[in-house]
């Protein structure tokens, strides 16, 4: 990687989980619009549901996710009982529809404990119509996993599990405040496995502070001897100024933007050496998975819990801070459990911002997914013509090229694709500064 390509690098723009991105939510779209679209859902429209649960028993000073530690039980079950009334407030606007994809994320959801998860699922199973379900999806902390637990997802039908892992060395976990040695992780993975749940996904970041190169190659091959299916390597997003408990992390410990790049290549050189595909910007999975068969063609798709396969047109998010994604737009319930537990009490939808679509809206995060999933693009004249100049750089420094109106990112463009996404965001090009996260 030559220097001026660096430059690039530190650009902070966003991570494209959405179009419009967050920063572009308003509070002009609350609790009637979230049901009003709920309500005019088209009859055939496959549905994708998404569950929010922000608590975990102590902060992983790294965090970026929508979460607050507690060690008491009391606010948890009272959060279930509020997601219980939210699940029956969708399916009376929505019916009793067919939902594709069902998703767990947090936060640690497994917090609530396999009765109130057991006890959920069946409202769910209630609710909806699972017949056709493609995924049931769960993110766990292999620290707080046992038999009984995993016992209970597989009940509920859950077949895919996403576990946190970040980095095995000593030094690194005493850096981010996340105690997790090899044996917790192996030792979740055969819980799973033989309670029944085929298919594991392993979390590794690399930015991440005192972390080198070799703790990465390192962490990434034992993370390929216990086989997982598929593996996320996020780079670290150190936003201080939206978490406070990113102020734990010692900033003179961070790697600088060369090592990033350095710690994202050899991550991804161990993965490729073991058999995986890489898929987008930062997922790996084995051939033959779900995701990869997606991504080979074309169908991989991006939302806000990532790289998906899900091809449902709406996904309708439940919790506090879960967005929805409707044909006319985006909602978001409130980020906090307390004013999402009050809407609720009250009987009404906890939607608090989200934006209505524009026309350039869905023909620009139309581009901006296929590129992020397929690192490749057919751009329209008008988009080209607003995006040429900004990508005048990346095309110079060999990031990009650029021929006719097919935008593609070169193998060494690759990490770079959020900069070139960047170049046809047409509300980033006018906005005053919003605050993301560097771009590698
Ligand atoms: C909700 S957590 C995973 C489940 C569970 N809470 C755990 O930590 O094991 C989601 C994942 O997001 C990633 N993540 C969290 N904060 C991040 C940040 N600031 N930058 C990049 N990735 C981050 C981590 O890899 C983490 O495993
Ligand atoms: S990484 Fe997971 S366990 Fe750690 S604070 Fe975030 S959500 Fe909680």
């Amino acid at each position: 990687m030559h220097n001026a390509a660096l430059i690039h690098a530190e650009r902070a723009v966003p991570r494209y989980t959405s179009y419009p991105t967050a920063p572009h939510f308003t509070g002009a779209i609350g609790p009637q619009a979230h049901a009003g679209w709920l309500d005019c859902l088209p009859p055939q429209a496959s549905v994708s549901l998404y569950l929010h649960v922000p608590f975990c028993t102590a902060l992983c000073f790294y965090c970026g996710c929508t979460t607050k530690a507690t060690r008491r039980p009391e606010p948890v079950a009272a959060y279930a009982e509020r997601l219980a009334r939210e699940i029956d407030l969708v399916a009376a606007g929505v019916g009793s529809r067919q939902v594709t994809h069902i998703a767990w994320g947090g936060g640690t959801p497994s917090l609530l404990g396999p009765p109130l998860l057991r006890r959920l699922g069946s409202r769910l199973a209630e609710a909806f119509d699972l017949d056709r379900l493609a995924e049931y999806a769960f993110e766990l902390d292999p620290r707080e996993t046992d038999e009984p637990l995993a016992d209970a997802l597989a009940a509920m039908g859950v077949d895919r599990v996403s576990l946190g892992v970040q980095d095995f060395s000593a030094h690194v976990q005493r850096a981010i405040g996340r105690i997790q040695p090899f044996a917790t992780v192996e030792r979740a993975m055969r819980q799973l496995r033989e309670a029944g749940i085929s298919s594991i996904n392993l979390d590794l970041m690399y930015g991440l502070p005192h972390q080198s190169a070799r703790d990465i190659r390192r962490t990434v091959q034992l993370a390929t001897l216990l086989a997982p299916e598929r593996l996320a390597l996020f780079g670290y997003a150190h936003v201080p100024w939206m978490r406070a408990n990113q102020k734990r992390i010692d900033e003179a410990a961070l790697p600088g933007a060369a090592e990033r790049l350095e710690q994202s290549e050899a991550a991804r050189e161990v993965l490729l050496a073991n058999g995986y595909v890489a898929i987008g910007l930062d997922h790996f999975a084995r051939a033959d998975d779900m995701l990869a068969r997606a991504a080979a063609s074309r169908q991989l798709r991006r939302n806000f819990q990532g790289y998906t396969a899900d091809r449902a047109d709406v996904l309708i998010g439940m919790g506090a801070s879960a967005i929805s994604r409707f044909p006319q737009g985006f909602t978001q319930n409130a980020p906090d459990a307390l004013s999402y537990s009050r809407a609720l009490d009250e009987g009404r939808f906890a939607t608090v911002r989200g934006i209505a679509f524009t026309s350039n809206d869905i023909t620009r995060g139309a581009l901006i997914e296929r590129l992020m999933c397929d690192l490749e693009v057919e751009l329209d004249p008008s988009t080209l013509a607003d995006a040429a100049p900004h990508l005048a750089g990346l095309a110079a420094d060999g990031l990009v090229t650029l021929e006719g109106q097919r935008l593609a990112m070169t193998s060494a463009g690759r990490p770079f694709v959020r900069l070139a996404a960047a170049a046809l965001d047409h509300r980033l090009q006018g906005q005053a500064a919003a605050r993301h996260s560097a771009a590698v």
